[in-house]
């Protein structure tokens, strides 16, 4: 597994520069145009599930919350390390939301729905997190893994990370994936493991 070596060819995002990016709108753009399509891909099968609860994590500005509308009742953690993150929006009144570091994420209790949505890739142990957070999947629950591909020539160190952290991802006992694509042309890996993924 060469998850390790493979997160150094992207550079280290800090907690500070996540902090000035949400702070300076750097990614307002994932609230739309063809990213929709991956919440939606996201929002399916957490619906198709018949989850009740949902644990986001890294959930940013809950976009992921806002897709799944007033029609989801059920209870929604949102864990994201920026505050601007979580701030960026007034709090909807059934939400929680926790600042805190997916890599030392305390036991928050049982989810029918885990989601790692673009997360993956900026963590320093991604396989680590995958197997914590498994732990904290419902029995017949799900962890759902969201993962760019982008076009082969472009941003080759990202490419070889998402390929390597897909491949490894895949590996893992109880894993089903499938290709969402948006707007013709952005396309993303999402992956979904079951609690056998950690045993
Ligand atoms: C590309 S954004 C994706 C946001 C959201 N999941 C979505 O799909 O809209 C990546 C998010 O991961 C968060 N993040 C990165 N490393 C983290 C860590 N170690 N602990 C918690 N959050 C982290 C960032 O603050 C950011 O909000």
């Amino acid at each position: 597994m060469t998850t390790r070596d493979t997160a150094r060819q992207v550079p280290e995002t800090s907690r500070d520069e996540w902090e000035d990016q949400y702070r300076s709108g750097r990614w307002d753009y994932l609230a739309e145009g063809p990213e929709q399509a991956r919440y939606a891909a996201l929002c399916d099968r957490i619906r198709s599930a018949g989850a009740t609860s949902v644990l986001d994590v890294g959930c940013g500005t809950g976009v992921l919350r806002d897709c799944l509308g007033d029609g989801f009742t059920g209870r929604y953690v949102g864990v994201d390390w920026s505050q601007a993150a979580l701030a960026a929006r007034p709090p909807r009144p059934d939400e929680t939301l926790i600042c805190a570091d997916a890599a030392r994420l305390p036991v928050l209790g049982s989810f029918d729905a885990v989601v790692l949505s673009e997360v993956l890739y900026y963590l320093d142990e991604p396989l680590a997190v995958v197997r914590d957070l498994l732990g904290q999947v419902a029995p017949g629950g799900q962890l759902l893994v969201s993962l760019y591909q982008p076009p082969a020539d472009r941003h080759p160190g990202w490419h070889a990370l998402i390929r390597d952290l897909g491949r490894d991802v895949r590996a893992l006992p109880g894993t089903t994936h499938e290709q969402v694509t948006g707007g013709g042309r952005r396309s993303w890996l999402l992956y979904a493991l079951t609690r056998e993924a950690v045993r």
